[in-house]
């Protein structure tokens, strides 16, 4: 197929801009010579227009609202897989054969404790520490312990090491986090549990009360992480890719990462969502209060959990995660208000020009705490959830960042000057 360009006129000179088309027909113009052949940038805040990479990790459509991982649909995935397997795929670009997956399983289970030393971090954050601080802190401080991940000939080091050790400690750490916030003695990995299974034990268990783990939770635990797994070129992931790109090792990549997620705007939003739906239910369930407010230009509240910079349709996750949420609550006979409320406001939204005119729809962080609710996962920790979902994607995406040589460069946007024209010092002594 011959080559497509753009035509780009500034003054009385054309410049021919390369069109690059992605495999699903996504097309891009290649401005990577605008700067060398015309002097100009281009300015884009918040990369709404702007690509940053070329990935064959992730497809997103957000007008038809399609998200497939490695080529295969997130409602096949999400119906047919375990995290573990999806994370292999992500990771590896392959679903696993089942010895695959089993060597894959088996290093998730030899990492998966913390070194013992580790384990006195949490001593010593305050009781009401954030989690998701914990967490990107005590990411960050796994290269002190495990530095030769780098080294691909070390027996303890290398991709596959570093992947499952890094999937198997941040499951360990979001427990132990849990477990010490409550002063309730740490529960390790058990090998004989799988990733969810064993994150909830971890997580519920105790010496004097045996947790009874819940297939219902573990298939509805399963399936969020999943959805999680991966989302293209958001925030967090562009955090993970920049901090890669400068040679930081991945831990620190990653913690960046965190940091990035813990936004209310980004993936903080499902912790925000339970807490605007308890605001409502004390308020008398009054939704209709909160969607005015929503659409009221002066005020600053927003419907969290609703929009998205990609999607102008239902967010395909949001569509499965809210299934999952009627199906275990029916499956448990539980009945919580915020559900009801949750329906409510999605019923109104639906109807209501200022949402319909800005294609504004639930996201994947609309339904997602009333499951966490569910299992007892407490409200600050739903943003860590998050975390350990899109992990896999984070190393994918920054391991494909690391690999691709022909842009292999550190990440450094531009800017449009905006402040003072030069002008002469003024010393000390004439400063008014
Ligand atoms: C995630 O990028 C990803 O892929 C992220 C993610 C992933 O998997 O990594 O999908 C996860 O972060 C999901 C989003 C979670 N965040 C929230 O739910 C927070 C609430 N949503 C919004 O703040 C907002 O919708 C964003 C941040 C998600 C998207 O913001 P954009 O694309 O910058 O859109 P915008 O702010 O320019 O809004 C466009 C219009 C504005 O109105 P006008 O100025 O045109 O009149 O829509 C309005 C906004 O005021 N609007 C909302 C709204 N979201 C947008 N109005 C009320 N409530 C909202 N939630």
């Amino acid at each position: 197929m011959s080559q497509e360009f753009a035509t780009l006129s500034i003054g009385d000179k054309s410049y021919k801009l390369p069109i690059i088309e992605g495999t699903r027909g996504d097309k891009a113009i290649d401005i990577r010579r605008l700067l060398k052949e015309t002097g100009y940038i281009t300015l884009d805040s918040g990369y709404m227009n702007t690509g940053a990479c070329t990935s064959a990790i992730t497809y997103l459509d957000g007008t038809r609202g399609i998200l497939d991982y490695r080529g295969y649909a997130i409602e096949d995935l999400a119906k047919n897989c375990s995290f573990t397997e999806v994370a292999y795929l992500i990771l590896h670009g392959e679903l696993p054969t089942f010895d695959a997956l089993e060597v894959f399983k088996h290093e998730m289970r030899r990492f998966a404790l913390l070194h013992e030393d580790m384990i006195h971090f949490f001593d010593h954050f305050p009781p009401n520490a954030s989690p998701m601080s914990i967490l990107s802190t005590t990411v960050n401080s796994l290269h002190n312990y495990y530095p030769e991940m780098d080294n691909d000939d070390d027996p303890y080091g290398g991709y596959s090491v570093t992947t499952a050790r890094l999937l198997a400690k941040t499951r360990t750490i979001a427990a132990f986090s849990y477990k010490k916030s409550i002063g309730h003695p740490l529960v390790y990995p058990s090998p004989r549990l799988n990733y969810c299974e064993n994150f909830l034990n971890m997580m519920f268990d105790r010496p004097n009360l045996p947790y009874k783990i819940k297939p219902e939770f573990v298939s509805a635990l399963n399936k969020l992480l999943i959805l999680h797994a991966d989302h293209e070129q958001n925030c967090s992931t562009s955090t993970v890719r920049l901090v890669g790109s400068a040679g930081a090792n991945l831990y620190a990549s990653i913690s960046a990462g965190i940091s990035a997620l813990w936004g209310p705007l980004h993936g903080g939003a499902n912790q925000a969502v339970i807490e605007m739906l308890l605001a409502i239910h004390k308020d008398g369930n009054n939704y209709k209060k909160y969607i005015a407010k929503a659409k009221d230009k002066n005020d600053p509240f927003r419907l969290t959990g609703f929009g998205h910079r990609v999607y102008k349709t239902f967010d395909p996750r949001a569509k499965i995660i809210k299934e999952a949420c009627a199906e275990i609550m029916d499956e448990l006979e539980i009945n919580d208000p915020l559900l009801d409320i949750a329906l409510q406001m999605e019923e109104h939204a639906a109807t209501d020009e200022y949402f319909i005119q800005r294609n504004l729809y639930p996201n994947v962080d609309f339904y997602s705490g009333i499951i966490y609710r569910a299992m007892g996962i407490p409200t600050n920790m739903f943003t860590v959830m998050f975390a350990l979902g899109r992990l896999p994607g984070w190393i994918a995406q920054w391991t494909e960042m690391k690999e691709d040589r022909e842009n292999a460069r550190i990440g450094r946007p531009r800017q449009i000057y905006s402040g003072q024209t030069r002008r002469p010092f003024v010393p000390m002594r004439d400063r008014l």
